[in-house]
C-alpha cells in the first residue's frame, strides 16, 4: 500500500516538474497566488483581502487582460511593481504586497515572472474590488515615505555571507530564497510600528524570529530543532517524522514549497538550519510528567492522547510529536489555542494523504481549553508560563 502511494507520488512528481516553465517555477517559489489568486476564483484574477486598522485592500487582477488585469505593463512597469512596491500610474502599493522581499530578486528571476504573467496565465476579465479605505486611492503619499524608509536595494550577491567557500553556494541561494522570493519573513519577522517587517535578511537578529499573524504564531526559524530531512519533509509534504504544518503555512506548503525542486529545499534548509549557531545538536526532552493539574491530564487523556500519546510523541509520519513541537514551546499560545480551537490537517500535497485533527471548538469550554493548554504547556512547553482562562478567552474571541 505504501509502496503504491509512493510510486503514485513520484509519478505526480516528475509528470509536473517537467511541465512547469521557468517563470512558473518563480511564481510558486514566490506564492503569488496566495494573494492574487481568491478563493474559487480566476488564478491570478485576484481578490484576497487585507485587514488594515483602517479597513480593507484587496490584492488585485495580474492576470494578462489588456482592461482589468496588468496586460498595458511593460516589462519595466512590471519589475517596478514587483520590486519597487510602484504601480503603473506611479502609486505607491500597499506593503500587504511584499515587494520589500521582492526587491531582491535577480533581473532573470523577473523576467522569467513577466513572461510567465504575459504568457501564459489566462486572461480574465475580472474588475479589481474597490479598496475600503478612501484615501488609499486618492493620497497614498504616506506609502511613499514607507517605500522609502524600508525597501532596500539590496542584491543577494553582495550580501556578506559568513561561512566556508564550499557550503557558500548553497548558502547563498537558501538566502536568496527565503529573502527574496519566498518571503518567508512577512509571516516569520516581527513587524514594527508601520508596519514593517523589522529585519529583511539574516544578518539582524531579529530576522525569522516569530511573529503573530492572524491570531497564529509563525513561530522562530532561528532554532529549529529538526533535522534538514525533517526540514525538507515538512516544506515539500506537510509533515515529516516527528512533525506536521497547520494554519497559514498550510497554505505555504500547498500552493508554494512543496513545488521546489529538491535542490531549492535543500538550500533553504541549510540556510534556515545555519542559524543554529549554538552548535546545539536537538536534545528531545522526554516526556515525563512534572506539571499535572489533574484535570488538564484528564482532559488530556481523553481528548488527545488516543492520538499524540500520553507521552505527546504522536506517531510517525502521522500526527506530530508534541515534544520539541515549536507550536508547544513558543511563548506565545496563538497557534496551540488555534490548533485545539479549529483542528488542523495537514496540507494535501502530491503523494501524501491527508490527517486530520478534529476542531474541539464545541466540545472543550474555555476553562478546559485552558487546562488541557497549560497541561501541555506544562509538560512540553518550554517554560512557559501558565495561562489563565482570560487570556484563553481572548484568543478564542480572535478566532471567531
Ligand atoms: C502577501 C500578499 C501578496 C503576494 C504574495 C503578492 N502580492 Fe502582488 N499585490 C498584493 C496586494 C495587496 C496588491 C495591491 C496593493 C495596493 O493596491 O496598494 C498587489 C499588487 C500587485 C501589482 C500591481 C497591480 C496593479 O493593479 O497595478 C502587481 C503587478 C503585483 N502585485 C504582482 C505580484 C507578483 C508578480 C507576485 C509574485 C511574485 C505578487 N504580486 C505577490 C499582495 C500580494
Ligand atoms: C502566510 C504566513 C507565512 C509565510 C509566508 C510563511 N510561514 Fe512558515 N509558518 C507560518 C505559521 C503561522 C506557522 C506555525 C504553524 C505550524 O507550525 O504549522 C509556520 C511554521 C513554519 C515552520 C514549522 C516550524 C516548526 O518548528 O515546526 C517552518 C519550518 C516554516 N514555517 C518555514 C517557512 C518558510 C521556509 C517560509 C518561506 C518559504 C515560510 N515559513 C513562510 C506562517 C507563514
Ligand atoms: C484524531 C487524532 C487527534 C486528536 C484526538 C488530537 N490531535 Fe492534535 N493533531 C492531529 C494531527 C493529525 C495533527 C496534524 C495536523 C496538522 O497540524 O497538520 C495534529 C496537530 C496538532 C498540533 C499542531 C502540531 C504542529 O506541529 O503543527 C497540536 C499543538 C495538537 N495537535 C495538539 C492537540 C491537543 C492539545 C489535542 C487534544 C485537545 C489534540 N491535538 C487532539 C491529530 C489529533
Amino acid at each position: 500500500m505504501k509502496q503504491t502511494l509512493l510510486a503514485i507520488g513520484c509519478i505526480l512528481y516528475t509528470g509536473h516538474a517537467a511541465a512547469i516553465s521557468a517563470g512558473e517555477y518563480m511564481a510558486k517559489v514566490s506564492d503569488c497566488a496566495a494573494c492574487h489568486t481568491a478563493e474559487g476564483g480566476k488564478p491570478m484574477a485576484g481578490g484576497k483581502a487585507f485587514a488594515t486598522p483602517l479597513g480593507n485592500i484587496y490584492a488585485t487582477n495580474i492576470t494578462p487582460d489588456k482592461t482589468s488585469g496588468i496586460g498595458q505593463y511593460s516589462y519595466e512597469d512590471f519589475e517596478k511593481a514587483v520590486r519597487q512596491g510602484i504601480a503603473k500610474d506611479g502609486h505607491p502599493l500597499y506593503p500587504a504586497m511584499p515587494y520589500p522581499s521582492y526587491a531582491r530578486m535577480s533581473d532573470k528571476d523577473i523576467h522569467d515572472l513577466y513572461d510567465y504573467f504575459m504568457k501564459e496565465v489566462p486572461a480574465a476579465d475580472v474588475k479589481n474590488k474597490e479598496n475600503d479605505i478612501p484615501w488609499l486611492l486618492s493620497a497614498r503619499w504616506p506609502l511613499h515615505i514607507w517605500n522609502w524608509l524600508y525597501v532596500e536595494d539590496a542584491h543577494p550577491d553582495n550580501r556578506a555571507l559568513k561561512t566556508t567557500a564550499q557550503d557558500k553556494e548553497l548558502l547563498a541561494r537558501g538566502a536568496y530564497l527565503v529573502e527574496g522570493p519566498g518571503h518567508c519573513g512577512a509571516c516569520h519577522t516581527p513587524r514594527g510600528v508601520s508596519m514593517q517587517e523589522k529585519a529583511y535578511d539574516g544578518n539582524s537578529d531579529i530576522y525569522l524570529s516569530g511573529a503573530t499573524i492572524d491570531g497564529w504564531y509563525a513561530p522562530s526559524l532561528r532554532n529549529i530543532s529538526m533535522s534538514s530531512e525533517e526540514l525538507k519533509d515538512l516544506l515539500q509534504m506537510g509533515r515529516s517524522q516527528h512533525g506536521a504544518i497547520s494554519g497559514p503555512m498550510s497554505e505555504v506548503v500547498t500552493q508554494s514549497t512543496q513545488y521546489l525542486t529538491d535542490g531549492d529545499l535543500d538550500a533553504i534548509s541549510f540556510y534556515l538550519l545555519s542559524f543554529n549557531h549554538k552548535n546545539s545538536t536537538p536534545v528531545a526532552k522526554d516526556g515525563s510528567i512534572s506539571y499535572s493539574p489533574t484535570d488538564g491530564k484528564t482532559l488530556y487523556s481523553m481528548y488527545c492522547s488516543t492520538c499524540h500519546g500520553d507521552d505527546g510523541k504522536g506517531k510517525d509520519f502521522t500526527v506530530p510529536s508534541l515534544v520539541n513541537n515549536s507550536i508547544v514551546m513558543a511563548k506565545d499560545p496563538a497557534s496551540l489555542i488555534s490548533v485545539i480551537y479549529q483542528g488542523a490537517q495537514t496540507p494535501q500535497t502530491k503523494g501524501n494523504i491527508s490527517f486530520r485533527m478534529p476542531a474541539y471548538k464545541d466540545s472543550m469550554s474555555a476553562d478546559e481549553i485552558t487546562n488541557v493548554v497549560n497541561y501541555v504547556r506544562g509538560n512540553w512547553g518550554d517554560g512557559a508560563p501558565p495561562m489563565s482562562k482570560d487570556d484563553v478567552t481572548k484568543y478564542k474571541k480572535a478566532q471567531e
